[in-house]
């Protein structure tokens, strides 16, 4: 029954060419809809190709790096990944020391046994997916408040999960989908021994760095590879000298044929999250709130970090991963505001709750009653949250993501309520787990920085925030410490056992609840813990009103959308499950300015400055370019570094591999462009595009720059 009714369903589909063909994330599972259109744009192969759960298929060679943070693709039938530089960037860095400096120098193994275990680090396949749907929908009312509506939601979906996953090792996910409105069940297997194989130097995996970062023309290298080890059984299995490499069920061909303007090109992996039926007050939040906060706090920390960091080479590997995790989304928020402000982006949101208001109340009886509410309760919501927002953003930039003393504080935490009531085995197997992620983070930490970091937030949220959201130790800084933060800072930091190595390994190796109420670390950080859950109480309501008003705001969307124009497809905001994009190489246009569609090792040259250490190109790379020793990887005699399509990515598809219309690997997505960083509110199609490496670029990085002929050997490189 229900395989024929998907039938004749696809049957409707098929003939949809009205979709724009750049904009959109689809599902691999039921990319059979979108099948006509790719196939007329250049895609040669069928949708069992991409997506089959009886046979190997390209959804076998994609997966989720760390899920949730970057996508990475198999190269090899030894279980060999491509991903992005910075991707890969915390294990270089946590491998890297003033003596073995891999951010600068780079780092390649030459044989398996050099390569480097990352222990935490993982793979996440996926095994296949499904439409849960009907079977929630059915459960769910319309006169539910949202708490029912969630336990409903949470009950079903334990069940699915559970039978989905049977006795395997397997995970399962059910996720809901445009606003609530649908729900699809995944099925997920990951692997946990993941080594570090190779990386370029920085000079090249990051060659533009901040300057260059959210732009085109780029010319960067971002390329790291890693490679998955499983048990002896093939099974998934924590980090063994005795694990082999994985064999997986499918890997990409490389073709070193080259790109060309008009070439049909798709790229697979995990988005993060878009926010695409985002309306005209939701935008204003954005702008306001989210980003110019971010902006302001994360620009006073980094000025901080970075005057340490260009004053000795220790701070400098210590802090780089942070540092630039850090202004990668503060140049976001600042080029997603402009792009919002000169894209008009709240204007069309307003054109389109216009044209909504109109279609729902020219139906008093339908309409009306199913969606009358909708935009009320959505700009209300906004209203109601608008204080609490700001206040949020501001607990979670200059409090949990400010000082590192309060996230340090708050994952002690669950060992306090351990210590509270726990068995001693559980608290001890806990504090060995705490110790060894406490060497980790006191490796990259230096509680001067730190301490400077504190001072300059906590000022700044003593003037930017309410009183009412004060935590309890801003009275003692007024009372006890003449109103001086830097004073109370010096107390805090000199006697807390949180930033201090010795005293937290000593306190770690016999934990006692008293000393962590004596400690001001602890407390601090607990206060603001405190401040977040009352803020959590009070705006439940109001973000209940907005889950509401967006999950019927998106339905009505649908279907007025349906009512126009019945073929048309939609795809649901990222949320980081795997989709594919499909579109053409090209360039764009603003203005009389042509952004051509590629970039080679002339621009690197040409952007060469020895005195900015974003710009330094090493002496090797010069040295081949200068020979155009290029190899077999050459377009004509130029060195393709990057290029363009109109592919729909956002964060989480960082390392995506980009696939030409045989299904073969012609380069990894690593990039958005700085005229459409509103991307991820509303795709625009003439401005926005998806930056890649050319692998091309990637395979003579390797072989001739680095010689590590081993790695490109292990891959199935084509040339037609
Ligand atoms: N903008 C890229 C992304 O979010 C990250 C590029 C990393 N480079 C840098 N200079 N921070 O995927």
């Amino acid at each position: 029954m229900k395989k024929i009714l998907s039938l004749i369903l696809v049957a409707i589909f098929a003939f949809n060419i009205n979709v724009k063909a750049d904009e959109g994330m689809w599902f691999l599972a039921f990319i059979n809809k979108n099948y006509s259109q790719m196939k007329a744009m250049g895609f040669k192969l069928s949708p069992k190709d991409i997506y089959d759960i009886n046979h190997s298929s390209m959804k076998d060679a994609v997966v989720a790096l760390d899920y949730g943070s970057c996508t990475a693709e198999l190269v090899s039938p030894y279980g060999l990944l491509l991903t992005n530089h910075h991707c890969g960037y915390d294990e270089i860095q946590q491998h890297s020391s003033v003596e073995h400096d891999y951010l600068t120098d780079g780092f390649w193994a030459k044989t398996r046994a050099e390569e480097l275990p990352n222990p935490g680090k993982t793979v996440t396949f996926l095994v296949r997916m499904e439409d849960v749907s009907d079977q929630i929908n059915a459960l769910l009312r319309d006169d539910m408040t949202e708490d029912e509506r969630e336990m409903t939601i949470k009950k079903v979906s334990e069940k699915i999960k559970a039978d989905a996953i049977g006795d395997t090792h397997y995970e399962a996910q059910v996720r809901s989908f445009f606003n609530g409105n649908n729900f699809y069940l995944f099925v997920l297997e990951t692997y946990k021994d993941v080594r570090l194989v190779g990386a370029p130097p920085s000079s090249i995996g990051k060659f533009g760095s901040d300057t260059d970062n959210w732009m085109w023309p780029r010319h960067t290298g971002d390329f790291s590879m890693f490679r998955v080890y499983t048990g002896p059984d093939g099974k998934p299995a924590e980090y063994s000298a005795d694990n082999v490499p994985l064999k997986p069920k499918y890997f990409f061909p490389v073709s070193i044929k080259g790109v060309k303007e008009n070439d049909f090109a798709m790229v697979m992996g995990y988005p993060g999250s878009t926010d695409r039926y985002s309306t005209s007050w939701g935008v204003e939040q954005t702008i306001n709130n989210e980003n110019d906060i971010r902006i302001k706090v994360r620009g006073a920390k980094q000025e901080i970090i970075k005057k340490y960091m260009d004053k000795s080479d220790k701070t400098r590997i210590q802090y780089s991963s942070k540092y630039y995790q850090s202004t990668n989304y503060y140049k976001y928020s600042i080029g997603q505001n402009q792009a919002l402000d000169k894209l008009k982006v709240t204007k069309d949101k307003k054109a389109i709750e216009k044209e909504l208001t109109k279609w729902i109340e020219s139906d008093k009886e339908n309409r009306e009653a199913k969606y009358g509410e909708t935009l009320d309760l959505i700009k209300k919501a906004y209203t109601d949250l608008e204080t609490f927002d700001k206040v949020e953003n501001y607990l979670n930039e200059s409090v949990f993501g400010g000082a590192e003393i309060f996230m340090s504080g708050y994952r002690l935490s669950r060992l306090y309520a351990l210590l509270e009531q726990g068995e001693q085995a559980t608290i001890d197997e806990y504090s060995k787990k705490l110790k060894e992620s406490a060497q980790d983070f006191f490796k990259n930490y230096d509680s001067n920085i730190d301490k400077e970091v504190f001072v300059a937030l906590m000022e700044m949220y003593k003037k930017d925030v309410p009183k009412e959201y004060y935590p309890t130790f801003f009275e003692t800084v007024d009372k006890d410490f003449g109103g001086d933060m830097k004073k109370y800072a010096d107390k805090l930091y000199s006697s807390s056992i949180i930033v201090d190595k010795q005293k937290a390994e000593a306190f770690l190796a016999n934990p006692k609840k008293e000393a962590l109420d004596n400690d001001m670390g602890y407390q601090i950080s607990m206060s603001f813990v405190q401040i977040y859950r009352d803020l959590y109480g009070k705006t439940k309501p109001f973000h209940d009103n907005l889950s509401k008003g967006t999950r019927k705001f998106v339905a009505a969307w649908i279907e007025m959308q349906n009512e126009k124009n019945p073929d048309k497809l939609y795809y649901p905001d990222a949320n980081s499950t795997i989709r594919l994009t499909y579109g053409k190489v090209g360039g764009y246009k603003v203005g009389n300015k042509i952004f051509d569609y590629t970039t080679d090792l002339k621009g690197v040259m040409d952007k060469e400055d020895p005195k900015n250490e974003e710009f330094i190109v090493s002496p090797k790379l010069k040295e081949l370019y200068n020979k155009k020793d290029y190899g077999k990887y050459a377009d004509n005699g130029r060195m393709v570094v990057c290029f363009t399509t109109n592919n729909d990515i956002t964060g989480g598809n960082s390392g995506s591999p980009v696939l030409n219309g045989n299904g073969e690997l012609i380069g990894i997505a690593f990039d958005g462009n700085w005229e459409a960083m509103s991307g991820d509110i509303a795709f625009d199609p003439e401005l926005q595009k998806c930056i890649n490496v050319d692998i091309r670029y990637v395979l003579f990085i390797i072989d001739k720059y680095a010689g590590a002929t081993n790695l490109v050997d292990e891959m199935t490189v084509v040339r037609e």
